[in-house]
């Protein structure tokens, strides 16, 4: 690596009940064994700020919220934690995972709401702060599946959760599209072999291989 510090930044991305915190969580560990500093967002919020803009996404009581507000909001948190915890960090050479990134306001806004890939787009170039994962992985586990996992874990559903099962669906579609047109940037790692779930130890090799991958 050149002497100029550059960190690394991976996000995770699926349907709710995915495995998405739970593979961070074996992530960051594994990173941490290596002597990596890792910092651990999640999105909406990782900010003081970004959090009070999750409250207001996430409450059954936004029931109404117009899908433009919505974008505009999940941009709104995005743009102060890039800036505010993201590009600092990478500048220290940290490495970043974060659960959900920018590639969720193309799956639930883009796809799920039927905003277009190019609205969310021009919102979110604002909003990034000029970053990018260098890596994303997409946990495909479909939406029913994904769904009926969240639900065991017995937490009262949010409400984009709260959503109908189409709008998770065509999120789900919107992730395999994103995944087959990001040049490789979106790893996508199915959760189920045939109709067996996979345990969470088989998943995390299949993302550590990647990983291993990127840092070589
Ligand atoms: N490989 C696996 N096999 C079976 N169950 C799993 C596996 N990985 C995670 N789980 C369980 O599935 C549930 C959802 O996992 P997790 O919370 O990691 O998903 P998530 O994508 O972060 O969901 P959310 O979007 O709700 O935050 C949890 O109860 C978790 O223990
Ligand atoms: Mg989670």
């Amino acid at each position: 690596m050149n002497s100029e510090k550059t960190g690394f930044f991976i996000s995770f991305e699926g349907n709710d009940g995915s495995g998405k915190t739970t593979q961070i969580r074996l992530l960051a560990q594994w990173f941490e064994s290596r002597g990596r500093a890792v910092l651990q967002l999640r999105e909406p919020g990782g900010t003081p700020i970004g959090e009070k803009v999750r409250d207001i996404l996430l409450d059954n009581a936004s029931s109404g919220m117009e899908p433009v507000t919505e974008m505009m909001l999940y941009a709104a948190s995005r743009a102060q934690l890039t800036r505010t915890v993201i590009t600092p960090a990478l500048k220290r050479g940290d490495v970043v995972i974060c659960d959900r990134f920018v590639d969720s306001s193309y799956a639930y806004q883009g796809f799920g709401r039927g905003l277009g890939m190019e609205t969310v787009q021009a919102v979110n170039l604002v909003a990034i702060d000029g970053q990018m994962p260098h890596l994303t992985f997409f946990l495909d586990l479909d939406a029913d599946t994904s769904m009926a996992r969240r639900n065991a874990s017995g937490t009262e559903a949010d409400r984009l959760e709260n959503e109908e099962m189409d709008f998770h669906r065509r999120a789900h579609d919107g992730y395999l599209a994103l995944c087959a047109a990001s040049g490789g940037r979106i790893k996508r790692i199915p959760v189920m072999t045939g109709l067996v779930q996979r345990t969470q130890e088989e998943v995390a090799l299949e993302i550590r291989d990647f990983v291993l991958d990127l840092l070589s």
